[in-house]
């Protein structure tokens, strides 16, 4: 029998997913859970993908290395799945020996067979942020279709694969500026060269491996675009480092290597994953994933398997969805926007109806969207008032009426017929990865369950000719015990619980053909309690607006605000503004320039040689034409300003809430000041706060003198 092994697309560690990802392992999951309970020796592999500038960078603004980024959010994740319960035989993750062994492996065998080659590009370079620019750090206009805002390694419009170069206007999107071409030597692989015998591959197994049809269409524009070399090298510091002379301190692309997690954390779980991944004869792969990670998976990473000449598993069927929208936008994990998966626990209702909601819903064949009115609507009609109400009424009345012993009867045969037809339906569906047209016909079959009940009218013969609804009883009953062993896959722990009240231990797929092994009946408590109109407008309230925007204002504060002490060397008079004044300031490392309108409250003397905290990050502006680095703090109630001064501290200090002391080297972006003022800073009692948390700087509270209770600003 086949070996069949799963894969979800190894999700990126360095965010926390929202319901649109999490659609790849639930819909794996499903999958998987129908693989076992058919028999067929199961593998369903998954993991954080590590790598890469976006880890990088994320470690940066949160003050940590890499590794610990990776680590922090390697739990983050694995305990949003487990929440889920999402049944990976393994969850890992791509920054592992295995992993590097492996792509190194794969890597040096395509250099051999020739299918590496070697070139100088020019690349963009920030240098501001005295790094190169790959892929998704440049943002600027489509070359293709003049979509303005594309990342890029891809346009999100058109979905045609970028080289960051081609952008037009390209900006740095950590810093804003306008990135310089610089050259550097990389490694690139031969794709035309690998074409013949991956297109022979493609045109077989797209076919006998019936993939979904997006990636049908989208893999065959891409060859009908013609192949281009693809570049497989970055400079960068975390990742694959690459084993050839002269690319020694550069690492392997991240799409180079993630797919190839796939293998390594299979390997990580097993020594016989060899078994899993060299046994194309007897294994057949199904990979889920989003269209947006098509090509990588029925193009480029088969073409590495292919370059290396090893016999490799490789992919057979690929299901690959559209996007979840998210009311009437996108889910965006980097805008923040959507419900993500520490959301979805917070909101106490049950993963089971998260489960029910996403495959009820999954974008099969076209976009669908998440709102929470369809949420409620959905949860409400179908899981409630059609499989719920099933269970609960034929359960209830055969313990009220026959004292939970099933009564022996004759199965109903019209029943029967029209029931089994669409239990055989449903199978066909899955057997074809059509999740959710397989989950839909499964409500469609509960509904016919609720019809029979409604039509026969048992509540008729409770008391006189009984035996006339003992057939009826077991159609209803054995239906439920179907409809539990359907939903197995989709909703395990309420397949579960029908389970027991229906006494059977097991549920097997085979069962699904037989009419015995049901005898006790426990009376149902129900399986869900209803979404109220009230608790949906909290969260579509709550979860309006960005991630971000529901940080706590201190949240905010530490994500986003740069404050440093800074010694004033030098005032001037504005040649153009009568109340302000130019001072020169010295922040340890760096010196700046600030305009600030203190000439009414303070002389220069007043001012020179003493530290004052600037708005670090602060957006330079001009003043009346001279340029302003940032803005001293001052705190003001009704009738004084008055300058904070921070004698304790030195030039470079940061500022930061107390107890954050750790944040202090976090990088934070560049503000408006709009941006700044939307995070207030007061003062209380003569100490400057943050929601009544203390601002410290050198590890002493910082206050102003005059002003006991005001703003700052
Ligand atoms: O798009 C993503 O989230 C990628 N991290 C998917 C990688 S899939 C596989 F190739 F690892
Ligand atoms: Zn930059």
């Amino acid at each position: 029998m086949n070996k069949i092994l799963i894969t979800s697309a190894l999700p990126y560690v360095n965010n926390i997913p929202h319901l649109g990802n999490l659609i790849q392992v639930l819909s794996a999951d499903v999958f998987a859970r129908y693989c076992r309970l058919q028999g067929y020796e199961t593998l369903y592999i998954c993991g954080t993908d590590e790598y890469g500038t976006a880890t990088e960078t994320r470690a940066k603004e949160e003050g940590i290395t890499a590794k610990e980024l990776c680590d922090k959010y390697y739990i983050i994740h694995s305990d949003i799945y487990k929440w889920f319960n999402i049944s990976f035989d393994r969850f890992g993750r791509t920054s592992t020996k295995h992993q590097t062994d492996i792509t190194q492996d794969i890597f040096l065998k395509c250099d051999k067979n020739g299918y590496i080659n070697k070139k100088t590009i020019k690349q963009l370079f920030c240098e501001k942020c005295d790094m190169f620019l790959a892929d998704r750090f440049v943002r600027g206009t489509c070359p293709h279709c003049g979509y303005e805002d594309t990342k890029g390694d891809q346009c999100e419009d058109c979905g045609k694969l970028l080289e960051t170069t081609e952008l037009i206007d390209p900006k740095c999107s950590i810093c804003g500026a306008t990135p310089v071409i610089r050259e550097t030597d990389h490694l690139y692989i031969n794709l035309p060269a690998i074409l013949p015998k991956l297109e022979e591959w493609i045109k077989e197994t797209s076919v006998k491996g019936f993939w979904a049809r997006n990636a049908v269409k989208m893999t065959e524009a891409w060859i009908r675009d013609g192949l281009k070399e693809r570049c497989i090298t970055r400079d960068l510091k975390w990742g694959i480092p690459v084993p050839k002379d002269g690319y020694r301190n550069k690492v392997f692309y991240v799409w180079f290597d993630a797919p190839i997690g796939y293998i390594s954390i299979t390997a990580n779980h097993t020594k016989d994953w060899e078994k899993w991944w060299k046994n194309p004869e007897e294994v057949k792969l199904f990979q889920f994933i989003g269209k947006d990670n098509i090509p990588f998976h029925t193009v480029i990473f088969p073409s590495s398997l292919i370059g290396s000449g090893d016999n490799w598993t490789k992919l057979y069927h690929m299901s690959s969805t559209e996007y979840l929208n998210y009311e009437d936008g996108k889910f965006s994990k980097s805008k923040g926007i959507g419900v993500f998966g520490n959301d979805a626990k917070d909101t106490g209702i049950p993963a089971d109806v998260w489960r029910f909601y996403i495959y009820y819903n999954r974008p099969e064949k076209s976009d669908t969207q998440f709102s929470w009115e369809d949420f409620q609507l959905m949860v409400n009609g179908e899981l409630i008032g059609n499989l719920s109400n099933l269970v609960n009424r034929t359960l209830t009345f055969i313990s009220k009426y026959f004292d939970g012993k099933l009564p022996e009867g004759e199965i109903t045969e019209a029943f029967k017929i029209e029931t089994e037809k669409l239990k055989r339906k449903i199978g066909d569906s899955l057997a074809k990865v059509e999740l959710r047209d397989a989950f839909r016909m499964i409500f469609q079959l509960s509904s016919l369950g609720n019809k029979h009940f409604q039509d026969s009218e048992p509540w008729k013969y409770v008391k006189e000719n009984r035996e006339k609804i003992f057939g009826l009883m077991n159609d209803l009953a054995y239906l439920i015990r179907d409809l539990a062993i359907l939903i197995k896959p989709y909703m395990p722990e309420t397949s579960e619980k029908i389970s027991a009240l229906i006494g059977i231990k097991e549920l097997k797929w085979d069962e699904l053909w037989n009419y015995s092994g049901i005898s006790k009946i426990e009376r149902p408590s129900l399986l869900f309690k209803k979404l109220e109109e009230k608790e949906i407008n909290s969260f579509r309230k709550r979860f309006s607006g960005r991630q971000e925007e529901r940080k706590t204002i201190s949240e905010k504060f530490t994500s986003q605000i740069d404050l440093r002490v800074a010694k004033i060397m030098s005032v001037e008079r504005h040649p153009k503004a009568d109340k302000l004044y130019i001072e020169k300031i010295d922040l340890g490392t760096e010196k700046k320039q600030i305009v600030s309108g203190l000439v009414p409250y303070y002389t220069e003397d007043e001012l020179i040689g003493r530290n004052i905290i600037l708005a670090y990050n602060l957006k330079s502006a001009k003043l009346r034409g001279i340029l302003s680095q940032g803005m001293l703090l001052a705190a003001e109630n009704d009738d004084t300003v008055e300058v904070v001064f921070v004698e304790h501290a030195n030039p470079g200090d940061r500022v930061v809430i107390e107890g954050n002391e750790d944040k202090e080297h976090v990088e934070k972006k560049e503000i408006t000041i709009d941006e700044f003022f939307n995070i207030p800073i007061k003062v209380k009692n003569h100490v400057l706060v943050v929601e009544n948390k203390p601002l410290v700087a050198r590890g002493k509270q910082v206050v102003s003198w005059q002003v006991k209770d005001g703003v700052v600003g």
